[in-house]
């Protein structure tokens, strides 16, 4: 098939049952709903109890991508996370197992927020190369596992969730079409956003740990700037490798970092602010699984319709980031 192109042909969600409220979250730290809420646009987020790991909402993600298009078998899956169930081995067999998809090749994707493009396109390189005629691309995370409870500059801002969806062959005349990609890295970063303790660095036995070097840091002002600068900038790049005016974006759909990121980002680009998706308000930041959540979100809600187009961007720790164009295809809604 001449230009063998990705094509998005289902997606779908699962987030856990439990739910903090900044409301709750103020019982136990120096905070308040109204900070939170006008700093972040977040009122709530959900998070998983002691029994569920990444893998869970990864499972229940991928069986409603898997029903929303339709198919029960894929070729590969590929699963963005930040937060595998364990160190080793990857989630991605384990999820592939459990969705009944048989010995397909499966395997992990650490871009931590941006995670869920970079799969997006290590996927799409498998259909583009013929290696892969169907791929289920997954972003779960069990974010909340590696955040401090008592810390007001990080708890306040992540959750957990899943989100999936099933790419396959097509042309890029197909509705459902990925078209372009940008990606990029500066390692230079790497400490704004870090877990220290329980990598090859800082190792489970051999030096003793600080208890709170398994939990997150964050430099949450510096995070801020980078990521409006990055995410407005791979945005312009994928958009002029598309072909696409600035204009003519139908749909923006950020990574759901903090709201004022997402608002500052389609100001910076001249996006009307009524064509950015937000839906961080019930969800947090959940990292890998924010923009396929929010495309769940938005194709539910309608605001997404068949034909838009639509451009994807994220930033994360790493520092990553990335931008992706695709037009919306025609999907039943649930
Ligand atoms: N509740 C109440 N007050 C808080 C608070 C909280 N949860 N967290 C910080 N504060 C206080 C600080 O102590 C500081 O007080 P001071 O001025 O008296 O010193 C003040 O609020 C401002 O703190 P600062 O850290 O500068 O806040 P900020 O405006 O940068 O907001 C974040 C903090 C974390 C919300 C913001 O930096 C952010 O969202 N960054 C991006 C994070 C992100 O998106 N990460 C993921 C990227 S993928």
């Amino acid at each position: 098939m001449a230009n063998r192109t990705a094509v998005l042909i289902g997606l779908g969600s699962a987030v856990p049952d439990q739910i903090e409220t900044n409301d709750m979250l103020a019982e136990r730290m120096d905070t308040s709903d109204a900070w939170i809420h006008s700093r972040t646009g977040i009122k709530a987020r959900r998070k998983v109890g002691k029994d569920t790991a990444t893998s869970d909402l990864a499972v229940e993600a991928g069986a409603r991508a898997l029903k929303s298009a339709g198919v029960a078998t894929v070729d590969a899956v590929v699963l963005a996370t930040a937060t595998p169930d364990y160190q080793c081995p990857a989630t991605a067999p384990t999820v592939a197992n459990r969705l009944g998809l048989g010995t397909v090749p499966a395997y992990d994707v650490g871009a931590v927020c941006s995670g869920f493009l970079y799969a997006l396109l290590t996927a799409a390189g498998l259909i583009a190369l013929g290696t892969a005629g169907r791929v289920l691309v997954i972003g779960a995370e069990a974010f909340t596992t590696i955040i401090d409870p008592m810390d007001r500059g990080t708890a306040p801002i992540f959750g957990d969730g899943a989100g999936a969806v099933v790419l396959e062959a097509g042309s890029p005349a197909d509705q459902g079409a990925l078209l372009g990609f940008d990606l990029g890295s500066d390692g230079d970063l790497a400490e704004l956003i870090i877990v220290r303790a329980g990598g090859s660095r800082q190792r489970a036995a051999g030096t003793e740990p600080e208890p709170g070097d398994y939990f997150m840091d964050m430099q949450g002002k510096t995070v801020f700037a980078n990521a409006v600068l990055r995410m407005e900038e791979s945005s312009r790049k994928v958009l002029a490798s598309t072909g696409w005016a600035v204009g003519e974006v139908d749909c923006l759909v950020g990574h759901q970092a903090n709201a004022r990121i997402l608002r500052a980002v389609a100001e910076h680009l001249e996006i009307p602010a009524e064509r950015a998706f937000i839906n961080i308000e019930q969800l947090g930041n959940t990292a890998a699984a924010s923009i396929p959540l929010a495309l769940t979100d938005a194709h539910e809600a309608g605001v997404l319709q068949a034909g838009d187009r639509v451009l994807l961007t994220a930033f994360g720790a790493g520092a990553t980031w990335g931008a992706v164009t695709l037009v919306w295809p025609a999907l039943a809604r649930s």
